[in-house]
């Protein structure tokens, strides 16, 4: 039986730091892309919530516990109730981060957006697409053939952020994002999804120097597309 300490490789009085860092390193490895299975993928996360709880229980028999499955669904953290959406898709308009310096624009700009459609972008780097309920908007992104930026798809990277300008994106719980970063709109995309009928994001912002720490190394994919 593996305590959640096991799962994480870590002894139960490590620290919080310690305890950060050995997730940080098991969800990668744990990621199906990587060689590990939803279920491992799963399991890691759920040793994590469980040491970092107030009642965690060095004793507890994870896997059993967390009750994930290869077929397990999703958690985007929506609350059906709280976030009931009466339309049938939400519309997204996105901009890539990477342009702005190339325009002089900020993420402050009140008309960035205005800009961006004034400027003839190509689809990489500016549009609008639908994403359907119950997708997250990286999924969304990428059955429309894009290659947005990712890491772990589970919450403990910043590789997915975007910064909401217009309208609202689900976020989970158990995410990586600080209050103060919350506060200033940044979303991981790979688990969120629009909460709102139309939707502003800015992606590809985890090259904001605040984000910098909670970076993963990109995944094979990503690397692909890195010199796009
Ligand atoms: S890819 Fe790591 S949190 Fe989204």
């Amino acid at each position: 039986m593996d305590s959640p300490f096991d799962v994480l490789g870590v002894d139960e009085d490590a620290s919080e730091g310690e305890i950060e860092r050995a997730y940080r390193e098991r969800v990668k490895e744990a990621h199906p892309d990587q060689g590990g299975s939803a279920a491992e993928f799963q399991l890691v996360r759920a040793a994590y919530e469980n040491v970092t709880s107030e009642d965690a229980d060095d004793g507890t028999d994870i896997a059993t516990e967390a009750g994930f499955t290869e077929e397990s669904p999703r958690d985007y953290g929506v609350d059906p109730e709280r976030d009931f959406r009466p339309w049938e898709e939400s519309h997204v308009e996105y901009l890539n981060y990477a342009v702005l310096d190339d325009y002089g624009w900020s993420l402050g700009d009140d008309d960035l957006f205005e800009r961006a459609a004034d400027a003839g972008l190509d689809p990489v780097n500016h549009g609008e697409f639908d994403v359907a309920p119950g997708e997250s908007l990286l999924e969304a992104a990428e059955d429309r053939g894009f290659a947005w930026p990712y890491a772990c798809r589970g919450g403990a990277c910043a590789n997915c952020a975007v910064v909401v300008v217009d309208g609202d994106l689900s976020q989970p719980t158990d995410h990586i994002l600080s209050p103060e970063l919350v506060d200033r709109d940044i979303r991981l995309s790979c688990n969120g999804v629009p909460t709102t009928e139309d939707l502003q994001v800015v992606y590809n912002v985890k090259h904001l120097p605040e984000l910098e720490d909670l970076r993963l190394p990109p995944y094979p994919f990503e690397l692909a597309h890195a010199d796009d």
